[in-house]
């Protein structure tokens, strides 16, 4: 028999089993670290794992910021600077990506206190993660207040990309199990992925 929650059974959660609850509902995601740096030249390195298409021509890719009540230094920097990555994470380095999540100094190199590499582009003032097999460099496109709960949905237009031959097929379609990149449940569980097929394009009376 399956259990029911309601809403108000939600709501009595204690906070951070609703908050493990809710954040696990919308299912995998990839774990993204999101590189910036701020007009002082300090840079910052955090797992995301909102981010989201939001659509190909313009390339636009998004992600859901928590308020920014507190300091936050991916929000500040991007707000600064215009600028960031998305880094695609190799799963072997997915206790490294997740220490990004701690709550470092303003002045403290998540890069070098979790032990990524930098690297630059000629386009971006923001880091690329070196170790990283998909990195994507953004220009802050979109900034969209969510009146619910004061989140930001931040929007970035797609200026580059960096990756292995290997990585793409010729259909411009990513391996991602070849990259091997990293997905999360939640803000905690790590996996890695397992294809199971490719399809063609779907149409009403015809089979894939
Ligand atoms: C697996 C995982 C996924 C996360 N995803 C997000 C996210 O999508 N949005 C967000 O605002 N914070 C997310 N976080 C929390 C940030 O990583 C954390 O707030 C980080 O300290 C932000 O750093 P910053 O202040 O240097 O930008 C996530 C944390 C973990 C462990």
């Amino acid at each position: 028999m399956e259990i029911k929650f309601s809403l108000s059974d939600i709501e009595a959660f204690e906070k951070q089993d609703r908050t493990n609850l809710i954040n696990g509902l919308s299912g995998y995601k990839s774990a993204h670290l999101i590189g910036t740096k701020n007009v002082s030249g300090l840079n910052n390195l955090a797992i995301f794992s909102s981010v989201v298409h939001i659509g190909a021509n313009p390339p636009l890719i998004g992600f859901v910021h928590r308020p920014a009540t507190v300091e936050r230094h991916t929000y500040e920097n991007i707000k600064e600077t215009g600028h960031f990555t998305i880094n695609h994470v190799p799963i072997e380095l997915y206790q490294q990506a997740h220490q990004t999540s701690a709550r470092y100094p303003r002045n403290e190199s998540e890069f070098d206190a979790c032990g990524f590499t930098e690297f630059y582009g000629e386009v971006l003032s923001a880091p690329y993660v070196l170790e990283s097999p998909i990195k994507i460099g953004l220009t802050l496109e979109e900034e969209i207040l969510v009146k619910s709960n004061q989140t930001i949905i931040l929007i970035g237009k797609v200026q580059e990309i960096y990756l292995a031959p290997e990585f793409i097929l010729e259909s411009g379609v990513l391996n991602l199990s070849a990259a091997r990149t990293l997905i999360v449940q939640g803000l905690e569980t790590y996996y890695k992925s397992e294809k199971i097929g490719t399809l063609t394009y779907a149409k009403p009376n015809s089979t894939v």
